[in-house]
């Protein structure tokens, strides 16, 4: 199987996973966008959805899909979503789609985070993927010293010749060369970082449930 079948098939398994009657939350990228399209189908089933980017709003709403407001919503049961690296007890590196920030946001207020990934996501230690780091634009380069500082190799991450402008108008550092050892204790020193708007780090409130899509069919992970 391909890596866009794999994730075919692990977002076509999620849809298990979305209570009927609710509002659930929505992930971003290329596996949560194959998700979306599943959910499109069983539409009538949810409530409604809330956005983790204006690129998933756009694609919910493309699907007929309610997006409502997270100050609108006090509680949602499950948040589906991929990962960029997901370790077996559930900590995530995530942001690879500069979503990192409304994705922790959306998450945090989920009852359920279920994550969907190819196999290939799937580590026994994070940072081989660099870590994505949201900043505040005037503190970029003040922050990517302190990034450095902790033994990695910050890069500000570029679109088309420009720093990429987040949909919170932030900008992203990438912190390539790190070896995680201790998630959670590098999830709380980098968002006490000044002008660090989160870190794409999902420790303190990791995965609980993870479908992994293999060779073999889509493995699940609790
Ligand atoms: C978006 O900001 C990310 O957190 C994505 O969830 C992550 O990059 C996984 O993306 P793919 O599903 O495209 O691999």
């Amino acid at each position: 199987m391909t890596q866009d079948e794999l994730k075919q098939a692990v977002a076509r398994a999620a849809i298990e996973y979305v209570p009927a009657n609710e509002i659930i939350g929505v992930g971003t990228g290329s596996t949560a966008n194959y998700f979306i399209d599943e959910l499109g189908k069983i539409k009538d089933r949810i409530k409604g959805a809330v956005a983790s980017s204006e690129a998933t709003a756009a694609r919910l709403r493309s699907h007929g899909i309610a997006v409502l407001d997270l100050n609108d919503v006090d509680f949602l049961p499950v948040y589906i979503d991929g990962a960029d690296e997901i370790t077996a007890d559930g900590a995530m590196i995530k942001g690879g789609g500069a979503a990192l920030t409304r994705e922790k946001i959306v998450a945090s207020v989920a009852g359920r985070f279920v994550c969907i990934a190819d196999g290939s996501k799937l580590v026994t230690q994070l940072g081989a993927f660099p870590l994505p780091v949201e900043v505040i634009p005037m503190a970029q380069a003040a922050v990517a010293r302190q990034l450095k500082a902790l033994g990695g190799e910050p890069r500000l991450r570029m679109k088309d010749g420009q720093p990429l402008i987040t949909d919170n108008g932030c900008m992203i550092i990438d912190l390539a060369g790190l070896h995680i050892a201790d998630p959670r204790d590098l999830e709380a020193r980098i968002n006490n970082i000044v002008g660090v708007v989160t870190v794409g780090l999902f420790a303190q409130r990791g995965a609980d449930v993870a479908l992994l899509g293999t060779g073999d069919g889509v493995q699940k992970m609790s």
